[in-house]
């Protein structure tokens, strides 16, 4: 036989570029768990609608087992020739039970069988970043409620702008985090359709039963287009661009520890279990998975790209470019999975530095805007004509070389004569951050409210 799948039709075997252009068995071999399981879905429901006899499916899921077994413990041997993960697991189940195993393939094409493999691999993958999500959540919310009332600079353009705490500054990220859970859980619903049965992309003349599969396999339903079942992969692209843009929140959170870490801030204390040392500078102390998490968003944000190149202008149904969905998807998958782990444990294992914090947050006339809403509060001021008197303060103070609060009464008051010393209740940084007390705002109390209520939120995820 020349050649070892298509023997009836092909007189030649493949050239060796035609191989190794076409294979995909290094990558889609991760695949062999769903395969087995929708070959299972598949065998006994045709037994059940009378396609084929009981007695074969008994064989037929004999073997599926026995393969998955093989695979598990790594015995299986996955070959080249044979293409994908669908052949080869196909080829086995030859071998181990001979003639049933040829009518596994009835009224199913390798179209909506790898359509149905694919989303069930992505769906995993998807419950599984949910749930790291939360675990990230939990870590921040823990660390949040510890140090609600830690006050540290809450910058605009990166310059000091107002006092902030870094249990606030935690608590955004919980939130972003929290829209990042919902983006993947609506995904997942639309995701949760079952191709199989589209078979190569017109239906089958065979009495199928899809809603059965479609239920065995945990899907809401069967897929009511056959055409779109097995050539559309918008359910890879949902997760994907949910995928990108959960890490481009994890890069910027990163990124603040990098920062944070540096002695020039010296934010944050990181333990040697998230550093690493440098191979020539004795002193180093390097952020390097906060290096990496802030990296991990080119490989998912590059999947996301690439895959939505891969399917543009393809026209209905299946074409082998949809073999290219596969790789990028799972590595970025893979990736953001790992960046999550990475980042839950930095989390839990950060300390904060409060007196470097405290520092800081005084630092730059953070607290202008309170001594303007002072000017607004006791005397009656506009705002506008306050940010004014402020300004002109400000610039005496820096002319100075003072901070805010030490500046003395009577420059102010040559500035605006009804300044009282009450003025000085306000420009300290705690009585800053204790009165920013509207709605999602950073007073401590808030914070730590607002931390309690998410740890009982997340209790129940
Ligand atoms: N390995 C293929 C893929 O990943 C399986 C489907 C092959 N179908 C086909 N008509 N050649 O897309």
């Amino acid at each position: 036989n020349a050649n070892k799948m298509w023997g009836g039709r092909f007189a030649a075997s493949p050239a060796d570029v035609m191989q190794e252009i076409n294979v995909s068995i290094s990558f889609d071999k991760v695949l062999a768990p769903h395969d087995i399981r929708g070959s299972k879905a598949h065998a006994a429901m045709l037994s059940e609608a009378g396609i084929i006899t009981k007695s074969d499916a008994r064989e037929i899921l004999k073997g599926l087992d026995q393969i998955a077994a093989e695979i598990e413990s790594g015995k299986f041997v996955f070959s080249e020739e044979l293409e994908d993960v669908h052949m080869n697991v196909e080829s086995r189940l030859k071998e181990l039970i001979g003639a049933p195993a040829g009518r596994l393939h009835t009224a199913r094409s390798r179209n909506d069988q790898v359509a149905t493999d694919f989303r069930l691999y992505v769906r995993d993958a998807a419950d599984g970043i949910i749930q790291s999500i939360v675990g990230l959540q939990k870590a921040l919310v823990a660390k949040a409620e510890t140090h609600a009332a830690v006050v540290m600079p809450g910058f605009t353009h990166f310059q000091p702008g107002q006092p902030v705490t870094f249990g606030h500054h935690l608590l955004a990220y919980v939130e972003m985090l929290g829209r990042d859970r919902g983006r993947f859980q609506d995904a997942r619903r639309r995701l949760n359709e079952c191709p199989l049965g589209s078979a190569a992309l017109a239906g089958t003349s065979f009495p199928i039963d899809r809603a059965k599969t479609a239920e065995v396999l945990g899907f809401d339903r069967p897929m009511a287009n056959s055409l779109d079942g097995v050539s559309d992969r918008d359910f890879a692209l949902e997760i994907l661009a949910a995928a990108s843009i959960a890490a481009v929140h994890l890069s910027r959170l990163a990124e603040e520890i990098v920062i944070w870490m540096t002695p020039q801030f010296g934010f944050i204390k990181l333990s040697d279990r998230f550093t690493t040392g440098s191979s020539i500078m004795p002193q180093k102390r390097n952020p390097d998975a906060a290096e990496l998490v802030r990296a991990k968003i080119g490989r998912i944000a590059g999947a996301f790209q690439g895959l939505l190149m891969v399917i543009k202008g393809l026209p209905l149904a299946y074409s082998k470019d949809l073999q290219e969905d596969k790789e990028a998807t799972f590595d970025a998958l893979d990736s953001l999975r790992i960046g999550l782990a990475a980042m839950t444990g930095m989390v839990a294992d950060l300390e904060p530095v409060e007196e470097a914090m405290r520092a800081a947050a005084g630092r730059g006339y953070s607290t202008a805007t309170d001594l303007a809403d002072w000017l607004v509060r006791e005397l009656k001021m506009p705002f506008r004509d306050a940010h004014h008197v402020t300004g002109t303060i400000v610039k005496a103070a820096e002319d100075r070389g003072l901070d805010l609060e030490d500046v003395p009464l009577d420059v102010m008051q040559a500035v605006e004569p009804k300044i009282t010393k009450d003025v000085f209740s306000v420009l300290s940084v705690e009585n800053s951050v204790k009165s920013r007390k509207s709605y999602g705002g950073t007073a401590p109390q808030s914070v730590a409210k607002m931390a309690r209520a998410w740890a009982r939120r997340l209790e129940k995820d």
